[in-house]
């Protein structure tokens, strides 16, 4: 585990800068982490596939929170919709 997260800091080091753990432990406590991994598929797709997909892209925020939250594209989520803009910007910023 430590290693996996030294290895993909290496990576993605200079995307990364930023207040990462802060939202990083956002989105473990709000369970996201659950289905999702920053750089690999699991029931959800890797936070880093979600940033390239959506890269340049205007609106991109704001259409990702709906997608979560809307609980149709998304698994329900509990987190509240305030730490779902934090995480979600965090990820685009990868
Ligand atoms: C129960 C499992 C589960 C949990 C918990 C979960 N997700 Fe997901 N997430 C998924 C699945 C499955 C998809 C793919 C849905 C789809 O777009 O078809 C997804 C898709 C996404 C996407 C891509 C959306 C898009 O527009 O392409 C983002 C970003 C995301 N989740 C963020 C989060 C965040 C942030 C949380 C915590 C607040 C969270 N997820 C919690 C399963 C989960």
């Amino acid at each position: 585990m430590k290693t996996a997260i030294v290895g993909g800091l290496v990576v993605a080091g200079l995307l990364l800068a930023g207040p990462v753990s802060a939202s990083s432990e956002l989105d473990k406590s709000s369970g996201c982490l659950k289905c999702h991994d920053v750089y690999k598929k699991k029931m959800g797709p890797a936070y880093i596939d979600v940033a390239m997909a959506y890269k340049g892209k205007a609106g991109a925020e704001a259409t990702v929170v709906a997608r979560i939250m809307d609980g149709k594209n998304h698994p329900p989520v509990k987190a509240p919709e305030a730490d779902v803009k934090t995480i979600v910007k965090w990820i685009l910023a990868m």
